[in-house]
């Protein structure tokens, strides 16, 4: 049961607010004065408080001001018999939830105490979350990123391999890391090898290491990523674009527990945990016979999914509210808040590129918006071609080459950012060559 608090100076309007808020199921206690009211908030744990204004002993206003020093998670609706918009106004400024006059409308009153209470719950999730976990850590209030972190906390201090699956973006690396952090390997450095930057040919020597004078450009001795990852974490990220022969090595090592470095003789015993991640949809990729179903069983002992951004609206929020709080600290600029047009707007785009898309577009606010509350208008001009304008490309007097050549940058503009501005994977999507993606970009003027 929600519980609410009502601080006003007339014990009828506490009691008729109690009466209206009984018949709602929730749970009011009221107080008529401001200094019993403070001590009630400081022992309960109020979903939401209404706060009257004009009080003799102490102006609502200050009481705000109190309670907000408190900071505890709450969200404070102000009353006002004098409902002046100066009243209101000030209200929000000062970071109330919303305002009501009297006599206080029933409905109004409901409808405003639902969503103080559910924005509360909001905020108390992310402070449990955030108590949980430290920084760099997986945010959400959607049931997928709950169980991902519960799936984490079990399978965290066992030995299991982990599959993460996911978009690019997603928290796929995130996920890895948490998995780490807290596992009984965490005091040791986690290893990570990009499979996907790695070419073809020197793959073999990351994984395992190789021998001075193995093959030409050897010229030392090399420890390799398993070697490293002795008694820890190895994370092979984007294993789904590892070569058929690298995934068959790595099949042998983790059988044999042992590795062999290239051009040597000796097998060398390695204790390592694997955690690996892919975008690609690893059954397709099996079924193509790009990925060793072998391997596949072996890595896939705990699969997690991490599901795309626009699976879990619910979680654009919090995420958003976080990344703003930590680039503005970061960047010492006064904290920002999204208004309700802005954040109603944030959770209907695609975010094709998921977290890390709405992670950039934050950040990109933050530097080009100098505002501290951001509304739907200021964001809109700054989402440029994850949702291309068709009416803009077209133009009026446009030629067809002038149509074609704006979408086509419009649209390598979109991979780009997608892709996180990652050349070869960009080029991969497009489906041509690295050098040809780099001429497309001068020609269009495109940059980072
Ligand atoms: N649930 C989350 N809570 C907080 N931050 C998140 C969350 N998910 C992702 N991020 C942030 O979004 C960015 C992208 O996440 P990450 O690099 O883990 O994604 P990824 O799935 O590995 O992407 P890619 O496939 O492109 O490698 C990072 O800055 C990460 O910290
Ligand atoms: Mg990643």
């Amino acid at each position: 049961m929600k519980s609410i608090l009502v601080i006003d100076d007339e014990i009828e309007i506490c009691e008729s607010i109690k009466m209206i808020l009984d018949y709602a199921h929730y749970n009011v206690d009221f107080s008529t004065s401001p200094d019993e009211g403070l001590e009630k908030i400081l022992e309960g744990s109020y979903d939401a408080i209404l706060l009257d204004i004009q009080m003799p002993s102490l102006n609502g206003f200050e009481v705000l001001k109190k309670i907000q020093d408190m900071e505890i998670p709450t969200n404070i609706i102000m009353i006002s018999a004098h409902s002046s918009l100066e009243n209101a106004v000030k209200a929000t400024k000062l970071g109330a939830f919303d305002f009501i006059e009297k006599p206080i409308d029933r409905d109004k009153l409901l409808i405003s105490i639902r969503n103080a209470v559910e924005k509360t719950l909001l905020l108390k999730e992310n402070r449990k979350l955030k108590d949980n976990l430290e920084e760099g850590d997986i945010l959400g209030s959607s049931v997928a990123i709950k169980n991902i972190i519960e799936t984490i906390k079990r399978v965290a201090k066992t030995e299991a391999r982990v599959l993460i699956t996911g978009e690019n973006g997603t928290g796929k690396e995130l996920v890895a890391k948490a998995v780490h952090k807290n596992s009984s390997r965490a005091s040791k450095e986690l290893i990570e090898v990009n499979c996907a930057a790695i070419p073809n040919e020197l793959i073999e020597s990351e994984l395992f290491g190789h021998e001075k004078g193995s093959f030409t450009g050897a010229v030392n001795k090399r420890i390799g990523k398993f070697e490293q990852a002795n008694n820890s974490t190895l994370f092979l990220d984007e294993i789904g674009d590892m070569s058929l022969q690298a995934q068959a090595k790595v099949l042998r090592a983790i059988e044999d527990g042992k590795i062999e470095r290239v051009g040597g003789n000796n097998k060398i015993n390695v204790d390592v945990r694997i955690i690996s991640a892919t975008n690609k949809d690893i059954i397709n990729e099996i079924k193509e016979h790009r990925f060793r179903e072998d391997l596949f069983h072996r890595l896939n002992v705990i699969p997690i999914h991490v599901p795309p951004l626009r699976e879990r609206k619910e979680d654009i929020e919090i995420l958003s509210k976080h990344f703003a709080e930590f680039i503005c600290r970061k960047n010492g600029f006064p904290p920002i808040n999204f208004d309700n047009s802005a954040m109603e707007l944030l959770k209907s785009l695609q975010w094709t590129g998921n977290v890390r898309e709405l992670r950039n577009l934050v950040e990109r606010i933050i530097i080009m918006v100098p505002k501290q509350s951001i509304s739907a208008k200021d964001i809109n001009s700054l989402i440029p071609s994850s949702d291309i304008n068709i009416d803009e490309i077209m133009g009026v007097n446009n030629s067809f080459q002038e149509f074609k050549e704006k979408a086509e940058r419009a649209f390598i503009l979109k991979q780009l950012e997608s892709n996180s501005w990652n050349i070869s994977r960009t080029a991969d999507v497009l489906g041509i060559q690295r050098s040809h993606l780099y001429g497309k970009m001068k020609k269009y003027n495109i940059e980072k």
